[in-house]
Parts: structure tokens; sequence; C-alpha cells
């Protein structure tokens, strides 16, 4: 995956949070209707020198609300879930969550070691350390360490190198 773009309520206000959460940079902005068939304001942002990871999008004609509450849209067309940053490493992860803290970021689940086998593990699938916090749009946006790597035969490179079950080509 290279990219992903989100609706925005307030171009600038994002623009900004995502600079101080984040450490995005701004690559490029644009008005709606710069281009003839492009009626949304587009910004571009990235992280190291790819020329954006992430796409600002803000139709100026749409009256925008808030979701209720996280995770209690219970009528309506399927909504895009989350999306997630890795961090190269803990010690990464730890100074992006510090900053996500100041930013007032609403953390909606964790800090937490997702784990089965790990002894500080939630028992819980998919061997990561993540969190999981609303942007100030509402959007669910996921910052992990340390996931798993899977070899073509299925094992999962876990701590105690498990061979997950159903993980097989032949048991799809
Ligand atoms: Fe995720």
């Amino acid at each position: 995956m290279q990219h992903f773009a989100i609706e925005v309520i307030d171009s600038d206000l994002r623009i900004e949070w995502n600079r101080r959460a984040l450490g995005f940079q701004v690559t490029e902005r644009h008005a709606a209707f710069e281009v003839e068939g492009i009626p949304v304001e587009l910004d571009f942002m990235r992280l190291a020198n790819a020329h954006h990871e992430i796409v600002l999008v803000h139709n100026a004609e749409k009256t925008y609300r808030m979701k209720l509450l996280p995770g209690a849209d219970f009528d309506g067309p399927p909504n895009f879930h989350h999306a997630a940053f890795e961090c190269g490493n803990r010690d990464d992860w730890l100074a992006l969550l510090d900053c996500v803290r100041k930013e007032c970021a609403e953390i909606v689940r964790g800090p937490v070691l997702h784990s089965f086998v790990k002894p500080r593990g939630d028992g819980s699938w998919v061997e990561k350390e993540a969190v999981c916090i609303l942007d100030p749009d509402d959007h669910r946006i996921e910052m992990f360490c340390d996931l798993d790597t899977v070899d073509d035969d299925g094992t999962q490179d876990s701590a105690s190198v498990v061979r997950l079950k159903g993980t097989g080509t032949e048991e799809l």
C-alpha cells in the first residue's frame, strides 16, 4: 500500500494537525475546480520523499457532520474502517504516542500489546503493539510497531514461532 485519501472538514486545521501530531509535510495544495472534473480541494502530504502518503479531500459544497460515537454508525453505507501507520521501532512508536497525546487525539483502544504468545499480551491475534485514535475528523487511525512477519509456509515469526492454523494456501 502507498497512500490513502480522507475527507476532512477543515483543510487548514487538518494540515496543521497532521504536521504536529503525525510529522507530515505539505507537498502540494490544490483548490476545487483548478482542473476540470476535480470539484474538491486536494492537499497532498508526505512523510519522507514520496510525493504523498496521505491526501486530504474537502468538498466545500458538502455539509459535514461528525459521527455520533466511535463505531455507532448503525445505519448507513459501509465505511472505510481505519488506516494504520507503522513505526520502525518501539521507541519511535512511544514518541509518536506522546506526540498524539499532546494533540489531544482521542484514544479509542490501547496502547496495547496484541499477542496470544507473549506474557504481556492481551490474548488477541496479530502480534504487534498498537494504539488506535480518532483524528480531528473522527477517522480511526492505528499506530503500531513490531508487527510479525509470516513465512511462505504460513509460520508466524512471533516470540515463540507459531504455525497459525488456517493460514496455509491449501487451507484457504
Ligand atoms: Fe489495523
